[in-house]
């Protein structure tokens, strides 16, 4: 939520500043802003309402040339988006702030100010750091420190950029709770919220810890401070993406060039991870082996997307490794009183890593006694993987489409992994995984079948333009994937969208059917397919209009009033990643049809740091 960017240079940073804010304009897209010192060491500020276009536009008529700058792309969460509460914010004329995340107790810190005659210009929680920061740097021996004394003030959540005219050629960045990674340039120093911002300029990166604060300053010098205020020399990383992923190359939007690099991302999941007939348990650390060992309960904590990856893994778990399993949204978790029994491993999922929610929850889970964490995380280096005793990265590249797709069928694989791992230390007949993992084998190649039914679900997709609720139903561990079609489509076409189980429907939810309620279903070839079909009728009998992705093997034809789509035959195991694509395909398609942004869907962000 937010993006921040920060620079110091030997040449003028607006351009930098201004690209970094492009690419991190999926963390919040409702107003933009850039604060730089220029020539003279003055502070020059510009503002604009609305997405990094704005800004830009502003910035070609009032440019802000300077060596050393902040900037930062807004989701509201303290007062609505305006030009007002567009950051940098400014206490006077010689500081400005950036912030990503949120200031618990800034009402009581904004009473104490205001007592003091500090005038607010914003509604937001942010202003209170610019003031008290000019209260300190008065007192302070320099800006860092000053940036210090203002840290012990606040509580909450923050990653920071600072900028003072007092010392012309130095930005302090300070990170609690949100990322914040500094770029390692040649003579040249940037702090962001994500490499991807700086990928222009570097790909080289130190990700900061939980406390840590930051000083650039000219010639590319940089010095980390840790939580304590002691100088701490931290890993530089090289990032190994490549800048592509922060293009659309020939695509229209990221979702679509996300959703097509399916096949290639699912290997690299399954790359070095599976050995002739069984996964390789060692690919969740050395450690892992001795901890499968000991598993006997696995808890499940993830938000939105991810939560409904880790549904799928219920399934999983319990057919293949015969572990009980529950699986949670992290904002219930965390305000539980949960019980954990010995021997249970916490695994949390997370494209970002970053989520506030599932960042807590891990941390209340650290006291909880659990066996072990386990992150499947998508970011190298993200809060979710430093913290957690082992890690599988999922090995997606960067999602940009605030929409999940890549990553999602990309956890799944991993879960699918987990399962193998469990399985195979907890006695899963061999045959079984040998099949598996023959069947994970050819999981790219399907998968790059299914999307060239993309012409066949652009045209299904005409028939939903107009639609304003849909139903999806699914069976078994495909009943998540029907919440997971009903999300897509909900977060950017805008179309209300519920997802039931199959079985379910008759209990209530079927009284919504008449021929203008589309239901959509996924109907693999699997044990549950005869219950479905019965459900499906149902559906028919009440003037529903179906549209069924189906296996081409299942016997299930078109007929008046239900349309389908053959998917290639797989492993009923793996259905749920197979079955997953036609839908993200369907939501893309309406989303385009409505018009709506699809990249950026109103309301929303792609990284979720604030509670
Ligand atoms: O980065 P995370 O996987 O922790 O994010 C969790 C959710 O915010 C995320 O999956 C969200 O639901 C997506 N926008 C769905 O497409």
């Amino acid at each position: 939520m937010c993006g921040i960017v920060g620079a110091v240079a030997e040449r003028n940073v607006q351009g930098i500043l201004l690209e970094g804010l492009k690419r991190l304009e999926y963390r919040g897209y409702d107003s933009a802003g850039m604060a730089v010192l220029d020539l003279q060491g003055h502070l020059q500020r510009g503002r604009a309402l609305g997405k990094v276009a704005a800004l830009e536009e502003r910035l070609t008529r009032e440019p802000l040339p300077g060596r050393c700058g902040i900037a930062h792309t807004r989701w509201a969460t303290h007062g609505r988006p305006s030009e007002q509460n567009a950051h940098p914010h400014q206490s006077g004329e010689r500081l400005a702030v950036v912030h990503n995340g949120i200031i618990e107790n800034h009402e009581a810190l904004r009473r104490e100010l205001e007592a003091e005659g500090y005038v607010f210009t914003s509604e937001t929680d942010t202003e209170v750091i610019a003031h008290l920061l000019e209260r300190e740097s008065r007192q302070a021996g320099d800006l860092l420190a000053a940036v210090r004394r203002v840290l012990d003030r606040l509580d909450g959540a923050y990653a920071l950029g600072v900028i003072h005219a007092e010392e012309p050629d130095v930005v302090i960045g300070a990170r609690k709770g949100s990322p914040l990674i500094v770029g390692v340039g040649i003579d040249e120093a940037f702090v962001a919220s994500d490499p991807l911002a700086l990928l222009q300029v570097t790909d080289r990166f130190i990700y900061l810890q939980e406390g840590d604060a930051v000083r650039l300053s000219a010639g590319g010098r940089i010095e980390v401070f840790d939580a304590t205020g002691l100088p701490v020399e931290r890993e530089i990383q090289v990032f190994e993406h490549g800048d592509g992923a922060a293009s659309k190359g020939d695509y229209r939007h990221f979702m679509l060039k996300e959703i097509h690099e399916q096949p290639m991302v699912i290997a690299a999941a399954l790359e070095g991870r599976l050995g002739e007939r069984s996964a390789l348990v060692e690919s969740f650390g050395p450690e892992a082996e001795a901890l499968f060992r000991q598993a006997s309960q696995v808890h499940i904590v993830a938000c939105g997307t991810s939560y409904h990856a880790g549904m799928v893994a219920r399934y999983w778990l319990e057919r293949y490794a015969g572990i009980p399993v529950q699986v949670e949204v992290a904002s219930e978790y965390r305000y539980r009183q949960v019980v954990v029994p010995e021997g249970t491993l916490f695994v949390t999922l997370s494209q970002s890593g970053e989520t506030a929610d599932t960042l807590a929850a891990l941390r209340f889970a650290r006291e909880r006694g659990y066996l072990a964490s386990l992150a499947i995380c998508n970011v190298p280096g993200s809060s979710l993987v430093r913290e957690s005793d082992l890690t599988l990265m999922t090995q997606a590249g960067p999602e940009i489409g605030v929409a999940s797709t890549k990553a999602f069928t990309t956890q799944l694989t991993a879960l699918m992994l987990l399962t193998l791992a469990l399985g195979r230390v907890k006695g899963l007949d061999e045959r079984v995984q040998a099949d598996l993992v023959t069947a994970l084998r050819g999981l790219p190649g399907l998968v790059a079948r299914v999307l060239e039914l993309d012409p066949e679900i652009e045209a299904l997709s005409m028939a939903f333009a107009e639609k304003h609720h849909a139903l999806f139903l699914g069976r078994g561990a495909l009943f998540p994937i029907a919440l997971e079609g009903a999300l897509k489509l909900k977060e950017i076409s805008y179309i209300h969208a519920e997802a039931y189980p199959a079985g379910e429907l008759k209990h209530g939810p079927l009284a919504l059917v008449d021929s203008e309620m589309p239901v959509i279903s996924v109907a693999p070839n699997d044990e549950l397919l005869d219950k479905l079909k019965s459900n499906l009728q149902e559906v028919r009998a009440r003037g529903g209009e179906l549209f069924v992705f189906a296996d081409e093997g299942v016997g299930l034809e078109e007929a008046d009033g239900i349309r389908v789509i053959h998917l290639p035959h797989v492993h009923e195991a793996l259905a749920p990643i197979l079955y997953t694509l036609p839908l993200q395909l369907l939501s893309y398609h309406v989303a385009v049809l409505k018009g709506t942004d699809v990249d950026q869907p109103r309301n929303l962000a792609k990284s979720v740091t604030v509670e």
